[in-house]
């Protein structure tokens, strides 16, 4: 079975990658990097895609795609072990897209949550890009270029996974088996779906600016933390405080292991007492939030470290990229290929296709 996995999946380079990104997917993609437990690994920056909401803004996009780079080395992936790559480079992905594209109907991707929400929040209603309404398309040739089984994401992105599943298989279906449908990795712990912001609003945005980033100074989180949205109904030390909403307890259920307390908070033995304590009344916010930033600090520490030591030599990251791509444009050439010999459009390759329509004028 490992033999066969292949893992993949990618981020928009629109801003600085934050903890909701790590929780989220970037801590099991090391994990998973670590296990070695696959045939191929490959973790990409999606500039195409961010493209298509950010046409007037490539310099944002630019930028970014450094800064993504820097936070997966720092998080600890390593292109010794994986392919880390950038998916303008590779030009096999739009031929599939472009194939791909008389796979869906326009109201299939219309019924996509993500975008639909996504639509919703650009005010892109009256004037969708065509490229942006697609992009679940050029996703699912992300994935299939690649023969991805394994998508290790966000419960945001089930719905492109979704898609690129029923593109694999109409594909298929149509042409003879060539893709691999793919399935998609959703994070272990349910709070890690989805980390709310510090402000405790939905979802954590770099538009609503409650992101904590995972290059920010020591300095930084601290204050972020000691500012986080918690109950507004405890505002004495000894009422009793609620948990629902209240963020630093959802961090902490993203966060804290047993071995924090010895370290950090010797008083309680696991989170439950903490929270019954909380519960009751007599626990104070300023507690809790010292011991989520000492939980913090120690798991960004290492991050930020090794940021710093990447960031010394930023030519040596550009060519890590560019090795990734070459890498992983080998990969989806094979898999073009693949496809056009099933699409019945390789006409130079063929010579049985030569002979045959020699033969098929001879005889006229
Ligand atoms: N849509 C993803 C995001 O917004 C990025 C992405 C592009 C992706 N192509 C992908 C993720 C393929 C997984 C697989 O973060």
């Amino acid at each position: 079975m490992a033999q066969d996995k292949i893992i993949l999946t990618g981020d928009r380079p629109t801003g600085r990658l934050h903890i909701g990104h790590y929780v989220g997917s970037l801590k099991r993609r090391v994990e998973l990097q670590n296990e070695g437990d696959f045939k191929k690994m490959f973790v990409f920056i999606a500039d195409a895609q961010a493209l298509t909401d950010n046409i007037d803004n490539p310099e944002k996009v630019r930028q970014n795609v450094i800064e993504v780079a820097l936070d997966y080395l720092a998080a600890g992936l390593n292109p010794d072990k994986i392919t880390i790559f950038i998916q303008s480079q590779i030009p096999e992905l739009c031929e599939l897209s472009f194939y791909f594209m008389d796979l869906v109907t326009v109201s299939r991707l219309q019924r996509n949550p993500t975008v639909k929400t996504e639509i919703g929040m650009r005010g892109f209603e009256s004037s969708i890009p065509v490229g942006f309404f697609t992009y679940p398309v050029s996703q699912a040739a992300d994935i299939c270029a690649f023969k991805a089984t394994t998508v290790p994401a966000g419960e945001d992105q089930k719905p492109m996974i979704e898609q690129a599943t029923e593109i694999a298989r109409r594909f298929n279906h149509i042409y003879g088996e060539t893709l691999i449908e793919p399935n998609i990795l959703l994070p272990q712990n349910e709070v890690c779906c989805r980390l709310p912001g510090i402000d405790g609003k939905a979802k954590m945005s770099k538009s609503l600016g409650n992101c904590i980033y995972l290059a920010e100074t020591a300095k930084e989180v601290k204050q972020k933390v000691m500012s986080m949205y918690t109950d507004p109904l405890h505002i004495h030390v000894e009422d009793p405080g609620h948990l629902e909403g209240n963020t630093v307890f959802t961090y902490l259920d993203a966060f804290c292991k047993p071995d924090h307390f010895a370290a950090y908070w010797p008083d309680y033995q696991n989170l439950d007492e903490v929270k019954e304590h909380y519960q009751q009344g007599g626990l104070g916010d300023m507690k809790v939030k010292k011991f989520l930033n000492n939980i913090l600090q120690e798991e960004l520490e290492p991050i930020r470290i090794r940021r710093a030591e990447f960031e010394k030599d930023i030519p040596a990251v550009y060519d890590m990229l560019k090795k990734g791509c070459e890498e992983a444009r080998e990969v989806a050439a094979q898999t073009l290929d693949e496809v056009r010999r099933a699409m019945k459009i390789n006409y130079f390759d063929d010579a049985a296709l030569i002979s045959e329509q020699a033969r098929r004028f001879a005889t006229k």
